[in-house]
């Protein structure tokens, strides 16, 4: 019981309307490498375009031009009333810096007028130490749009694992936690909306699962281990980041899973399908989209940023919102 509506703003365009971004568009349209990358330098040499939120902004605009919002709506049984609990799904955002791009996606999100922001992991660049502190930036100002769930990605889950890096993630943690991010490893927190509760698991599989080539199959009975059994009671929100084991997700039981990790698989196929998973596995399952199965339903966020192979062909960046009511033909 869902509707799907993928949308592009069409209305953003009109609020472009200088001569800088015109002539960006041209370039952009003429795919033209090496102006792209004069562009973008030109661009570099603009330091004040970040402070200019919401006015013409060639930033702004190089963005929106390769980002959507995709709606959902899920109706389950378990929860009363017909006024949804909005939900903001950010994933795979992989900030350089806080830079106009953060500011434009921070804007977009204030303007869903989210209840809660489910953030399922890679947003910094694992290699790139600095990149923690764009994050940190990013996901405190998020959380003074709504309170936000964090499960991390393999970017920061590295960071965490590895002897020489984990006293700097504990810094980065610890400077979320202070200002009101809830971190799920592993665990469960609560989220109640208007008399309904909403439970939000965040899992976090060992590295072997991002393994290169050739990952496990399944986890078998990995997410018993980790997570406990799935209650029955409440709505379950499982953050999941990789989307590989999505038939697992699916079977363990909640009613909604969350995941990331492919960026649509370089080239979207279809609604559905992507070219290639950060793995180096082609055509895989769970690339984009929604699933359902039993009732249960996953979403595979195509992510907010790329790094290393930053191609993205058919496939914007995307911003998930995902509303979340009551069944009417139960209520
Ligand atoms: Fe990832």
């Amino acid at each position: 019981m869902f509707s799907n509506d993928l949308e592009t703003r069409p209305n953003m365009s009109k609020k472009r309307g200088s001569a800088d971004c015109e002539w960006l568009e041209d370039c952009e349209s003429a795919k033209h490498g090496a102006i792209r990358g004069i562009v973008r330098k030109w661009c570099a040499f603009r330091p004040n375009m970040s402070k200019k939120r919401g006015s013409a902004d060639c930033e702004w605009f190089y963005h929106m031009k390769n980002f959507r919002i995709s709606n959902y709506q899920i109706r389950s049984p378990k929860l009363r009333g017909l006024a949804p609990a909005v939900f903001l799904h950010i994933s795979d955002v992989h900030l350089h810096s806080f830079d106009a791009r953060a500011h434009f996606y921070l804007s977009c999100m204030r303007k869903e007028n989210p209840d809660a922001i489910l953030v399922t992991g890679d947003m910094n660049i694992g290699r790139e130490h600095r990149t923690l502190l764009s994050s940190a930036r990013f996901l405190i100002e998020a959380q003074k749009i709504a309170p936000v769930y964090y499960e991390l990605g393999n970017h920061e889950y590295k960071l965490r694992i590895r002897r020489e890096t984990s006293p700097l993630y504990e810094r980065y943690e610890d400077k979320l936690r202070r200002n009101g991010i809830t971190v799920l490893h592993n665990e469960s927190a609560v989220f109640e909306k208007a008399g309904n509760t909403f439970r939000i698991h965040g899992l976090e599989l060992p590295m072997v699962y991002y393994r290169k080539g050739l990952p496990p199959r399944h986890t078998g009975n990995l997410l018993n281990r980790l997570l406990g059994r799935c209650p029955q009671e409440e709505f379950q929100i499982l953050l999941a980041h990789n989307p590989r084991y999505g038939q697992d997700y699916l079977a363990w039981g909640a009613d909604l899973t969350l995941a990331g990790h492919y960026h649509g698989g370089v080239m979207h196929l279809g609604e559905n399908r992507g070219l290639i998973s950060p793995q180096f596995i082609p055509f895989p399952g769970f690339a984009c989209g929604m699933f359902e199965q039993d009732g249960r339903h996953m979403i595979v966020s195509s992510g907010m940023g790329e790094h290393t192979v930053t191609v993205r062909i058919n496939n914007p960046r995307e911003l998930v919102v995902i509303r979340i009511s009551g069944d009417p033909d139960k209520d």
